[in-house]
């Protein structure tokens, strides 16, 4: 058992063992460990304090001012501690040396996806030609995707475009067609626009896709014949291809034009000799084309005494195939980086 004084002298000396315990430390940690040693619940000063209540009543206030003390000075010393690593870690950083002349590490840039840069430069041929950007919603209705084109529901040539259905009249459009069908409604003519967009069709195989993109373009004037329709994707096919290539059209069956035909060109691979990517046939298809069927102007009411028009549908994953020798259609999708990077 201590005296007054004894005990004193031991709360007193817990100030320099604390000391002599933190000064080597170099991590907050430590020293916060330091303190709960000394102050904590069980820590040296509580030891001391429990000697307080066999010592006589009138000695106690010396003591217990004597161990708020010594608290008050390890709470001082931890502070200065902690203020001594901060610096020190400072001085560390400031000490360090970078050499500025050492190259940058090269940042990785990224660019347009090949669709969409195929798809950009098809529109910006058409824009030459006055053609204007049209949009409408991949979630469409079954009026606008197939009723409004002269394609009932009991028609076959539904089943040329099998279709996901959301519910019995909204489906994924299955073409951009419909688009064609939502200008026509808000907008007079003349037209002219083109409207790429994503497209979706139970199909999934290497030349096919769920979903894949198409370019849509309509024109509808007082004067428009089917030569001005030839005219524009021959135009297009030099253009967009950098290349003297020819067009074909040969005669097919869309319900929503008449006539109607298949839209092939001179494979821009082989220059129309014979390859891998046109089958050896040199020619590959690149979408369908027609006049606008009098039946579709009579749904969107537009006169069809006093206006004529053509519209066309082509592929952008065949049109980027063409130029870039792309063999399977996933390889768009996958987000495979070496694929990407190389376009
Ligand atoms: N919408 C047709 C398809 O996807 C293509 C097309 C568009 C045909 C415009 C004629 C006119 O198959």
């Amino acid at each position: 058992m201590s005296t007054t004084p004894e005990l004193i002298a031991k709360l007193e000396k817990l100030g320099d063992e604390f000391l002599a315990q933190a000064q080597p430390l170099a991590d907050e940690q430590s020293i916060r460990a330091a303190q709960a040693q000394f102050l904590g619940k069980k820590g040296k000063v509580s030891e001391l304090m429990k000697e307080l209540g066999k010592l006589p009543p009138a000695e106690r206030p010396q003591v217990g001012a004597a161990a708020n003390k010594v608290k008050e000075k390890i709470e001082q010393l931890v502070e200065a501690c902690l203020v001594r690593i901060a610096n020190a870690a400072k001085q560390q950083d400031l000490a360090r040396k970078v050499d500025i002349t050492l190259p940058a590490r090269p940042v990785g840039g990224g660019h347009l996806h090949l669709l969409t840069q195929v798809r950009q430069e098809a529109v910006a041929v058409f824009a030459e030609l006055g053609f204007v950007v049209a949009e409408g919603p991949q979630i469409e209705t079954d009026w606008h995707t197939f009723e409004a084109l002269a394609i009932p529901k009991d028609h076959p040539a539904r089943d040329m475009q099998d279709t996901f259905y959301v519910s019995e009249e909204i489906v994924l459009r299955t073409h951009t067609s419909p688009v064609q069908v939502r200008t026509m409604l808000t907008q007079p003519p003349p037209i002219r626009i083109v409207a790429p967009g994503h497209v979706y069709r139970r199909d999934d195989d290497p030349t096919h896709s769920p979903m894949f993109t198409q370019l849509e373009g309509l024109a509808v004037d007082t004067d428009i014949s089917f030569s001005d329709l030839k005219g524009t994707l021959l135009h297009f096919v030099k253009r967009f291809f950098q290349k003297d290539l020819g067009i074909r059209l040969r005669p097919s069956y869309f319900p929503f034009v008449e006539p109607g035909a298949e839209v092939d060109m001179q494979c821009s691979f082989c220059g129309g000799s014979g390859c891998r990517i046109c089958k050896q046939t040199g020619w590959v298809e690149i979408g369908g084309a027609g006049m606008v069927d009098p039946d579709v102007f009579k749904n969107v009411g537009i006169d069809s005494e006093r206006f004529t028009g053509f519209a066309f549908g082509m592929g952008i994953e065949r049109m980027a195939m063409l130029r870039h020798g792309v063999n399977d259609i996933k390889f768009y999708y996958e987000g495979d980086v070496r694929f990407l990077e190389q376009f």
